[in-house]
């Protein structure tokens, strides 16, 4: 027994809620990918998850988890010892193909991927720059290292060519690591890969992006930021981007999260990778599941990334037009930036009372007054809901920010 620490953390916790900044978990059904229950029975609308084709309750995709797991439910071990389902390699070997590169290695969460990937890359001379805005498991990955970190800011790459050039006289015989998100996952926004791979190539420098909500979310068949910008300027990055790291969670609608680049790469991670060595692999049916959405998607990409673009338009306008302040950009990730975290918490409470659920995201995922609610599209919500949600938006944003 320790009262004391016991008593230290209730403090912390008091003040936390006195700052509007507890978190709770609030329980919640999916009854269709838009919508959702609550314990009482209650439904909402849902633009809150990441789950951008709603492929999380397509027939394939649950019939795929059914059929699975009457082989069996758990993997029973790491996918070094009793775990190495084939569905796991059917997987991978899709993922390579989809994303044109050699090899791929399933982790089982994305973040466990960006921990287990930079802690084993990384040696205790080498130099990691990392984009400001980069997601949690990304710093969180760079924290473990024994790498120095440099943290640039957010899509400067002035910044980062000056911070390199600071390092790179003293780390001759160093690695420098790049690591960007793709798609920045609070903001919304787009990495400048093709500046990040010129700087990559000019300082030798081992290019990461992590592709968590760019795969199945941007380029033309939802291959993620090098189509993005192939479709934009026509030059192909694939073979400039070493490493690619996404999530099974998100448009691939089940979880778990996945590395792809050279054999090399992956040979190296499959015998150094902590959490990929010492974790029980991720179950078939999780496995079968994205394995069926990513099917999905490379069968229906036009489909699908028409309505996503579409529903995200939609929402972008209907917001904008309100003059409310979102971050400008093309991705269904529309942050609302509120300010105090007061303010946002209350508009997501609003909303709720009104069948909406939007959450709000608070410091320490945002910076200090840039509270904002992070609202999501997905390519299947309907017209009727969208208009519905920004209208609701816009009248209670009106009504609290004038009190
Ligand atoms: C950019 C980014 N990388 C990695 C992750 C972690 O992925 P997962 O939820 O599969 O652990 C997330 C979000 O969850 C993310 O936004």
């Amino acid at each position: 027994m320790n009262p004391n620490l016991e008593n230290k953390l209730k403090e912390e916790l008091d003040e936390l809620k006195t700052n509007n900044l507890l978190r709770t978990v609030d329980d919640l059904r999916f009854i269709s990918s838009t919508k959702a229950i609550d314990n009482d029975g209650n439904e909402f609308l849902v633009f809150g998850t990441n789950n951008y084709l709603g492929l999380t309750h397509h027939p394939d995709v649950i019939k795929a988890a059914q059929e699975t797991s009457e082989s069996g439910t758990g993997s029973t071990g790491s996918r070094l010892t009793t775990g190495a389902s084939f569905e796991a390699r059917e997987l991978e070997n899709n993922i390579s193909e989809f994303k044109n590169v050699e090899s791929t290695l399933i982790f089982n969460t994305g973040y466990m991927t960006n921990l287990g990937v930079i802690y084993a890359l990384t040696k205790e001379n080498d130099v990691i720059f990392s984009d400001q805005l980069n997601h949690a498991s990304i710093i969180d990955g760079t924290r473990i290292s024994k790498a120095k970190v440099k943290v640039y800011k957010h899509k400067d790459t002035k910044d980062l060519e000056n911070l390199i050039l600071d390092e790179i006289e003293s780390k001759k015989d160093s690695n420098l690591f790049i690591v960007s998100d793709g798609v920045f996952s609070m903001d919304g926004d787009i990495a400048p890969l093709p500046e990040l791979v010129e700087i990559a190539d000019k300082y030798n420098c081992t290019l990461i992006i992590d592709e968590a909500h760019a795969t199945g979310v941007i380029g033309k068949t939802g291959k993620g930021t090098v189509e993005y910008y192939k479709d934009k300027t026509g030059i192909d990055l694939t073979d400039s981007v070493d490493l690619q790291i996404g999530t099974l969670s998100k448009a691939l609608a089940s979880e778990g999260g996945f590395v792809c680049g050279k054999q090399v790469y992956i040979d190296y991670l499959i015998n150094k990778s902590r959490p990929f060595i010492f974790a029980t692999a991720l179950s078939p049916a999780t496995i079968a599941s994205a394995n069926a959405a990513l099917n999905l998607l490379k069968e229906n990409s036009e489909e699908y990334l028409n309505n996503l673009n579409s529903n995200t338009s939609l929402m972008r306008k209907l917001l904008c037009d309100a003059g409310l302040n979102i971050v400008d950009g093309e991705t269904p990730i529309i942050p609302i930036i509120i300010g105090p975290a007061e303010l946002a918490n209350k508009i997501s409470k609003e909303l709720e009372k009104e069948g909406i659920i939007v959450s709000a995201i608070r410091p320490p995922s945002v910076p200090k007054d840039m509270s904002r609610l992070r609202l999501t599209v997905i390519a299947t919500h309907t017209k009727d809901e969208i208009e519905y949600t920004a209208q609701k938006i816009i009248e209670i944003w009106n009504i609290l920010n004038k009190n």
